[in-house]
């Protein structure tokens, strides 16, 4: 079988993932709809956003014959985890460098090492240099003829993958729907934002919620992914909502995310969906979102990650 039709293979077992309305009494009381689309369900071997911003990455690399795919990542990456799933489905080599001490015990690295990916570990000193283009020629030296790809998937060629989504709307939705006006999603290196931006129709606002704190470089780095963005006054980034920094909440925190899921009927994670839901119901309570208003929440997936981090 040639790698693109690997590639097709892994394509095919994308389905357009579920829309659900979610029902809770501070939306009554608020008077606003709320759907979920549920990116967590859209794919079986790579989940969320992880899907729509490696498609292209990954159809580029086996065009290109990449001898393998490098890229960079936390102990829980659920970027690693999804790199490591399409590097053994595709037949490619995956190197993931790692930030943090060897876990021999983690789900997320335990699964990335059982689909054959190299791990690398460096301390916290030696990733942020993640973007410095010595430390990248030196891994392309180290591993001639494979993609770089940056933390989290976030480059330009991530973009239409996430575009897709509102495609996936309207094909599949949106003659049920009535028109939203807002879509609300967690960021971390706002490349999926960057990628909705892309297609966003102009009557539906887009809002982010960071994970990350202190990401006040957050909105520059979307327009870095996709300029235009700098002129679309359609969207907007919450920055309080961060819970102490990423991968952090306090026991309040995680007791009212694990709360919503149960009230929601939807599984959550404290570190992405969990923590932008929590930040998108506390707003609606402080009446930061207008009466009548249609929103939908991008549930981006992730469930893997938590699976040792809780
Ligand atoms: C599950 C999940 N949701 C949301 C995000 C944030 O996406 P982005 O980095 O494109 O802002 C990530 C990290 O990439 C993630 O793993």
């Amino acid at each position: 079988m040639s790698d693109l039709s690997c590639w097709q293979q892994l394509y095919r077992l994308q389905r357009p993932s579920p829309l659900q309305r979610l029902f809770h009494p501070l939306l009554e009381q608020h008077r606003l709809t709320l759907w979920i689309k549920r990116d967590d369900l859209l794919h079986p071997l790579i989940s969320g956003n992880k899907w729509r911003k490696l498609k292209y990455i990954l159809r580029q690399a086996l065009s290109e014959q990449a001898g393998g795919l490098l890229s960079f990542g936390g102990a829980y990456s659920n970027h690693l985890h999804a790199l490591a799933a399409a590097g053994h489905e595709l037949g490619l080599p995956t190197v993931g460098m790692v930030r943090g001490e060897p876990y021999s015990n983690n789900p997320t690295l335990d699964d990335a090492r059982r689909w054959g990916m190299t791990l690398e570990f460096v301390d916290r000193q030696q990733y942020r240099r993640r973007q410095d283009a010595d430390w990248l020629a030196e891994l392309t030296r180290r591993h001639p003829g494979y993609l770089v790809i940056p933390e989290g998937g976030s480059c330009p060629l991530a973009l239409p993958g996430v575009a897709e989504l509102w495609q996936e709307l309207w094909q599949e939705w949106w003659p049920e729907l009535p028109e939203l006006d807002e879509l609300v999603l967690p960021v971390a290196s706002g490349g999926t934002l960057a990628g909705l931006l892309s297609a966003r129709p102009a009557s539906t606002r887009v809002r982010g919620y960071a994970v990350l704190k202190g990401a006040g470089w957050l909105a520059e780095e979307v327009c870095r992914l996709y300029p235009p963005a700098a002129l679309d006054n359609g969207w907007q980034l919450e920055l309080g909502h961060h819970g102490g920094g990423y991968a952090k909440s306090s026991p309040a925190d995680r007791a009212a995310i694990g709360e919503l899921a149960e009230q929601l009927g939807v599984p959550l994670e404290p570190i992405y969906s969990g923590k932008a839901l929590l930040g998108l119901f506390r707003d609606i309570a402080a009446g930061r979102y207008a009466a009548g208003n249609r929103l939908l929440f991008l549930h981006t997936g992730g469930m893997q990650g938590a699976r040792g981090a809780l």
